[in-house]
């Protein structure tokens, strides 16, 4: 296979790549290393017909990302900066580098790939399924003002010495999600994120965080909105309530402040009146790709009191089957909080049931509907409802349903 990985001297070359792609401006010939926790792969432009010296004839990163699993975390390589040059276009080398980039992903142990795709039919064609959307919406801020103050708490400035509380409390709050990135360094380097990036904290009266909202201000844009909302998480409905609060403080100097939200955001059920508006930006997707089916069943905790098992198997009929660990046949057990994960062969009988015990459940799951429903928070219903193949008998598709379960899976991608 020609795709190799980049070295810090490969780093001109594909800098010119990815700005020619992607614009970006002049590429200034610092040569470098590439960022720390990332993996860059290409192919080189001599390896192809009429190829030239110097130049990368494809090239993407690899982000050695870790995410939430529904209460447990795993690795998953999250996919940028994947262009092909100008020059060697439409001869199929998207799906080879797609294959290399894959096949390095389950070599470093990751059991998924993630990526934000504006082309998300190329990349569905090998396997990545659409998870999650990220959604922003415009928030009148004058009918905030009228909330009143909730008694017992405070707000608490955010600087490079309360920052690493709100880490900790980011990384709380999102434990039990799906999909939701760790942030942990080097991705994710420790101290304040570069102006005008600010945040304020919120805390009880013992001092105990309870939640924070992060912000940027920003030029109103068409939507009369002067004030980027990054984030606004709580411990509960009296801290969301405490920080919407705040957010309406900022009327004085902005009409709207436009609010990034999670999937099925609590803070929709806590904003106070109408009024809310969508942003008319395109909806950024995310999709992931499963690239290792054992390890993302086993790196999910069963959920306590879920014991029983499914004979699953997964059918990965497109290009990049080669190049991952996503089709085949397991025996899937949860006992004690724990799954365990067996691989079986496709023609191996399902074991007979004993007296007094009820007949192995089966699922049988294409890689769609696999990555849809390992991601979490998803039916083997909602995976039908998309059109995707996913078959159980009632057993199966009960276990499976609980043992996945959590919310729908939620991709945020800085505080
Ligand atoms: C998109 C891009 C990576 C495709 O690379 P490529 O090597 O020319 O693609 P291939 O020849 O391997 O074709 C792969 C598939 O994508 C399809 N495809 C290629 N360019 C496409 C386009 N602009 N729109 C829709 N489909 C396209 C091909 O028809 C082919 O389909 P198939 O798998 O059914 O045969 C390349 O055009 C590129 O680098 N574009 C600019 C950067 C970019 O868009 N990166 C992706 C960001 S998400």
């Amino acid at each position: 296979m020609s795709v190799r990985e980049l070295t810090s001297d490969d780093r001109p070359a594909y800098r010119r790549l990815t700005a020619q792609a992607f614009g970006g401006g002049a590429v200034e010939e610092v040569p470098g290393p590439f960022p720390e926790g990332e993996i860059p792969l290409g192919v080189d432009s001599t390896a192809r017909p009429g190829g030239q010296e110097g130049v990368l004839a494809a090239g993407a990163r690899i982000r050695r990302d870790t995410i939430a699993l529904g209460g447990g975390t795993t690795a998953c390589g999250g996919i940028g900066g994947l262009a092909v040059h100008p020059a060697h276009r439409g001869g199929g080398l998207f799906g080879e580098l797609l294959a290399g980039v894959l096949a390095r992903c389950g070599a470093e142990g990751m059991a998924f790939s993630m990526l934000y795709p504006s082309n998300p039919a190329i990349y569905r064609r090998h396997g990545y399924q659409v998870v999650a959307r990220t959604e922003r919406i415009v928030v009148p801020l004058g009918e905030l003002q009228r909330l009143r103050s909730v008694p017992g708490r405070r707000l608490v400035p955010v600087t490079e010495a309360t920052m690493p509380r709100l880490r900790r409390l980011y990384t709380k709050l999102t434990a039990e999600d799906n999909a939701m990135l760790r942030r942990e360094p080097p991705l994710f380097p420790a101290g304040l994120p570069s102006p005008p990036w600010g945040a304020v904290l919120l805390e009880d009266e013992a001092g105990a965080d309870r939640g924070y909202l992060s912000f940027s201000r920003i030029a109103p844009g068409s939507d009369g909105a002067g004030l980027e909302v990054h984030e606004i998480m709580g411990r509960d409905r009296d801290d969301l309530l405490a920080l919407l609060q705040h957010l309406g403080s900022w009327s004085t100097v902005t009409t709207a402040a436009r609010v990034r939200l999670r999937t099925e955001d609590p803070i929709l059920d806590v904003l106070p009146g109408g009024g809310l508006r969508t942003t008319g930006d395109i909806v950024p997707l995310v999709m992931m790709r499963l690239v290792d089916t054992a390890r993302a069943l086993a790196d999910r905790p069963a959920p306590a009191g879920l014991t029983g098992s499914v004979r699953l198997e997964v059918r990965d009929r497109t290009p990049s089957a080669t190049a991952c660990r996503a089709d085949g046949c397991w025996d899937v057990r949860a006992e004690g909080g724990v799954v365990h994960v067996e691989q079986t062969s496709r023609d191996e009988p399902i074991p007979p049931a004993g007296v007094h015990e009820t007949p192995q459940a089966w699922a049988r799951l294409d890689v769609h509907a696999a990555a849809l429903l390992l991601a979490g928070g998803r039916s083997l219903g909602d995976a039908r409802r998309a059109g995707l193949e996913a078959e159980a008998d009632a057993a199966g598709e009960a276990f499976i349903d609980t043992l996945l379960r959590g919310p729908r899976p939620s991709v945020l991608d800085a505080f």
